[in-house]
């Protein structure tokens, strides 16, 4: 049991807003209220915990993949845990407008205003294996976070369509996307990445498109300016592409990688293929700061992952351990966010393996579905 005092609001219960999702959506929730549920033993805090339907889960409850009642659910809430959305198999079959990314995803992330999405990259000494360089490559450890805008750029950008042209008496398809940036927007993620590499090794590698695009040049520009506030910080300026290359050749070089939306929607992938696998990535994305609290959304980056869903294979680590950055973020819960990921750490050293992490070579490990895994780390917290 943590020592009182404690502060005052921590006592109080914490609503969250679980949204499961679809494909390996509910396997992997169900084990981070395990993990949640075990934090509640150990800490002075209650979780209010309210489930609803979203994605094709919320299409097949109630006609849309963002039910109102959903979307009600998360205002009232302290916090939203999601879990993945999308089925491949389904998504062709409604108008693209309506499908879950679109409709639940991408809609929840600007109605909220959640601009920074933090990625945090690991590889663990046991899971060298997993990762696909070789160990000379993997130097001392990976350690890197992806500082990803959210609510910008590509993704947002209008106008975005499919149009069609009639030229030279020939009739096509355009479409359109376009990438749009404001000093401001660029601003205010350069002040999370920097404060972000403070906690850190207090490097930030800004990433960009300088040498081709106009929303390269500014981005580069401001990041340089909002620097100049974080003299203890270095900076460093790479392009997007060269940035990729990095990843693989030298991981070891990044401590805090701040990209815009669609980059960092790439090389965040990038990266936690090199921490031995997406289902151990989490994410928090963050909207603005009142009052001392900020208003979070918590999900592992890895998607629904339909071909193992429903069978007990799926790694739930990530889900997990986007639950303790939601303690950390949004509830200030620091020592709880820290017995997660210890938790988890332990687990993993004592050998407890999904197939998605699981070497056979490996002599020490034991291999465990998702409910096996999820337990393991409850009983650890
Ligand atoms: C992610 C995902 C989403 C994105 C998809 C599902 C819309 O890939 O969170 O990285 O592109 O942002
Ligand atoms: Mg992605």
């Amino acid at each position: 049991m943590v020592e009182l005092p404690y502060p005052a609001r921590l006592m109080t219960k914490l609503t969250i807003a679980a949204l499961a999702g679809d494909g390996i959506g509910p396997e992997v929730m169900r084990e981070a209220i395990k993990v949640l549920r075990a934090v509640e033993q150990k800490f002075p805090v209650k979780f209010e915990v309210n489930e609803a339907p979203v994605g094709w889960a919320g299409i097949d409850a109630s006609g849309k993949a963002l039910p109102d009642a959903t979307l009600a659910l998360c205002k009232k809430a302290d916090a939203i845990l999601f879990g993945s959305v999308g089925l491949p198999d389904r998504d062709p079959t409604i108008p693209k407008e309506e499908r879950p990314e679109r409709a639940a995803l991408l809609r929840l992330r600007k109605e909220f205003g959640l601009f920074a999405n933090l990625r945090p990259v690991k590889l663990p000494r046991e899971l060298s294996h997993a990762c696909p360089l070789s160990r000379e490559r993997q130097g001392q450890g990976i350690d890197i976070l992806v500082v990803r805008e959210l609510t910008g750029g590509m993704y947002f950008g209008q106008p975005k369509k499919t149009e069609s042209v009639t030229e030279g008496g020939k009739s096509f398809q355009r479409a359109i996307d376009t990438m749009v940036y404001t000093t401001p927007e660029i601003e205010r993620i350069a002040h999370v990445a920097f404060k972000a590499a403070r906690l850190r090794r207090k490097k930030v590698t800004s990433i960009d498109k300088a040498n081709v695009l106009e929303n390269g040049v500014l981005w580069r520009e401001v990041v340089t300016t909002v620097a100049k506030q974080y003299s203890d910080v270095a900076l460093e300026h790479m392009f997007v592409d060269n940035g990729a290359m990095q990843l693989v050749l030298k991981p070891t070089q990044f401590d805090v990688m701040l990209c815009e939306n669609m980059f960092g929607d790439i090389l965040s992938d990038e990266a936690a293929a090199l921490a031995g696998s997406l289902g151990m990535l989490p994410s928090a994305s963050l909207g603005a700061t009142t009052d001392d609290r900020t208003f979070g959304f918590y999900e592992p980056a890895g998607g629904t992952a339909p071909d193992i869903a429903g069978k007990n294979l799926a790694n739930p680590i990530a889900q997990i351990l986007s639950a303790g950055l939601m303690l950390r973020y949004s509830f200030g819960l620091n020592d709880a966010a820290n017995a997660v990921e210890l938790a988890v750490a332990k687990v993993i050293s004592s050998g407890y393996r999904t197939g998605d992490i699981l070497s056979p070579s490996d002599q020490n490990a034991k291999r465990v579905g998702t409910t096996g895994m999820g337990e393991a780390i409850a009983a650890c917290v």
